[in-house]
């Protein structure tokens, strides 16, 4: 392993507060680096936890997020993974043993998104959205499993309201998004009763991409709350079903402000 394959910062002049509802838990992050994946390593390392984060090509990312995630007086590492592939998923939850001792919590945060007409998806499109969105979900629970179950752990995997509505120019990345929320609620069942497994599901997320601008716009008049959705909102989602109660599994929360009622 390379060092620009793995950054870790301990900051031992910050002293965690015992009042912290994480304090004293691990928690991983796929895809942490940048956008709702760091919004939920941050919100996660506020409250207390050590976070491990890993990425595939945003290694800069990485290693600026693993700073400001060290901020809060946590642990903190970055491991690149690539979710799609069994064997770098199971180093990298080696390698969260090793350098965090164990793990509470799994946000599986990773995936990806295309716009494409209905007719025009290739297979090698349709299998790529699955191997990342729906794959590595499975992968990296599967193997993340016996850290967890010792632990009594949770899981949190990350659906899209477009797994609950169906998006014309998005066949793949709906029907991907489908089957993690339908993932999440095997996994509660199969998983039960030592680790609890919900599904953030986020609507139109406004991560202040200039090209989406009129999007936004257009999509804010449509929406009940009338405007779209932050990364800190998506995050206050999920450390709510990290800090729930271990009884709420198998839930899918929508949060969109309401557009999808
Ligand atoms: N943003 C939204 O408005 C929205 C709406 C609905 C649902 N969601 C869901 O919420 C989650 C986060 O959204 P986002 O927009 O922040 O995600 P994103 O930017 O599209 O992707 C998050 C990260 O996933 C990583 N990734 C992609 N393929 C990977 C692979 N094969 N192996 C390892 N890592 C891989 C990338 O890491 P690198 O950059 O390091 O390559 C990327 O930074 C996703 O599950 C998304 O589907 C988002």
């Amino acid at each position: 392993m390379q060092w620009s394959d793995h950054f870790a910062v301990y900051n031992p002049a910050m002293p965690s507060s015992n009042l912290k509802p994480l304090h004293g838990k691990t928690a991983l992050i796929t895809g942490g680096a940048k956008r709702l994946g760091r919004a939920s390593a941050l919100a996660l390392a506020e409250a207390g936890a050590d976070v491990a984060i890993t990425f595939r090509n945003s290694a800069q990312d990485a290693q600026a997020t693993v700073i400001d995630l060290t901020s809060f007086g946590v642990r903190a590492v970055a491991l690149r993974c690539d979710i799609t592939e069994e064997k770098s998923v199971k180093s990298a939850i080696k390698e969260v043993k090793r350098e965090l001792g164990g793990l509470d919590i799994l946000i599986n945060n990773a995936a990806n998104y295309e716009t494409a007409n209905f007719e025009d998806i290739t297979v090698k499109q349709w299998d790529a959205i699955f191997a990342s969105n729906t794959r590595g979900p499975f992968l990296v629970s599967r193997e993340a499993l016996p850290l967890l179950r010792k632990r009594k752990g949770k899981i949190v995997n990350m659906g899209s309201l477009g797994g609950l509505r169906p998006w014309a120019t998005h066949a793949h990345y709906c029907s991907s998004k489908a089957a993690v929320h339908m993932l999440t609620k095997v996994m509660a069942k199969a998983l039960a009763p030592e680790i609890a497994v919900n599904c953030v599901a986020p609507g139109m997320i406004d991560l202040g991409e200039k090209a989406a601008t009129s999007f936004f716009k257009k999509m804010a008049k449509q929406t009940p709350m009338l405007r779209n959705g932050t990364g800190e909102e998506i995050a206050a989602a999920v450390l709510f079903f990290v800090t729930a109660p271990h009884f709420i599994t198998g839930q899918i929360l929508a949060v969109d402000g309401g557009i999808g009622l």
